[in-house]
């Protein structure tokens, strides 16, 4: 059974000391939970990676890279390999976040080497996609979406999808506060498990977690994670909160 998965993306929030703060509150949130085929997730900053870990041993967070370089070592001026991470005890990444390819030129090509070095690593691979709002009015999303996927990680063979979390975050969606609705979320999640499907057949497309991203929060959560197809969400802002998130894990 696929499991269910609430993931916090911290972006570039939280010092030192709030990173450590945030995961202890959530160690201790989760400690009366029963996590029943459910991952809790967050993603700190690189420089916090160690210590966040190191607050969250023993518990049920799981600590996760923003974003790794497709390099195993190297003169990458600024760079942190896949490697790197392994070595911190991390076992998954997130790649293709839509800032990571608006703001840092990240494109298909680039994000299916990045894909192929986190594997190689034995990370997990949280993988990021999304239409703009423009190819939303011009009824391309799903064809924008078919591409990403296509181009960005359907070269892996099925074997390698036990390690693929998928990630649907429309860029519309992405810290506007617009949500798109449980319907259209549902939607997009079952065109994507079907293309899944198509390409791997219907045990891998069974399997994958399909997250949902954009201006979650505890209040439109529940409907959100109602839907069939979607298995989770991967949040911005409101896991810079921990009552916030942990209203939101409460939901699935
Ligand atoms: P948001 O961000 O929840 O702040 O919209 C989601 C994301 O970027 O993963």
């Amino acid at each position: 059974m696929r499991s269910k998965i609430v993931a916090g993306n911290w972006k570039m929030n939280n010092d030192l000391a709030a990173s450590k703060a945030l995961v202890g509150e959530l160690v201790s949130e989760v400690s009366g939970l029963s996590l029943d085929n459910t991952r809790v997730i967050v993603a700190p900053t690189f420089v916090n990676l160690e210590s966040s870990v190191a607050a969250a041993e023993g518990s049920a967070i799981e600590v996760v890279a923003q974003n790794m370089h497709q390099a195993d070592s190297g003169a990458y001026t600024g760079e942190i390999s896949g490697s790197m991470l392994t070595s911190l005890g991390l076992k998954s990444v997130i790649l293709g976040h839509s800032e990571r390819r608006a703001y840092f030129g990240e494109d298909d090509a680039l994000l299916a080497s990045k894909v192929d070095a986190a594997l190689k690593n034995n990370l997990e691979v949280i993988f990021c996609f999304g239409e703009e709002l423009e190819d939303r009015k011009s009824e391309n999303h799903f064809n924008i979406v078919g591409g990403q996927l296509k181009n960005g990680i359907f070269h892996l063979d099925a074997a390698a999808w036990k390690n693929v979390v998928l990630a649907y975050e429309p860029v519309w969606a992405i810290g506007t506060g617009e949500t798109a609705s449980a319907d259209q979320a549902q939607e997009m999640h079952a065109f994507i498990r079907n293309l899944v499907s198509e390409t791997y057949g219907a045990e891998v497309a069974d399997e994958v977690s399909i997250l949902y991203g954009g201006s979650v929060k505890p209040e439109n959560a529940t409907e959100i994670f109602s839907k069939p197809d979607v298995d989770g969400g991967l949040i911005g802002g409101a896991a810079l909160n921990a009552s916030d998130f942990m209203g939101i894990v409460t939901a699935i």
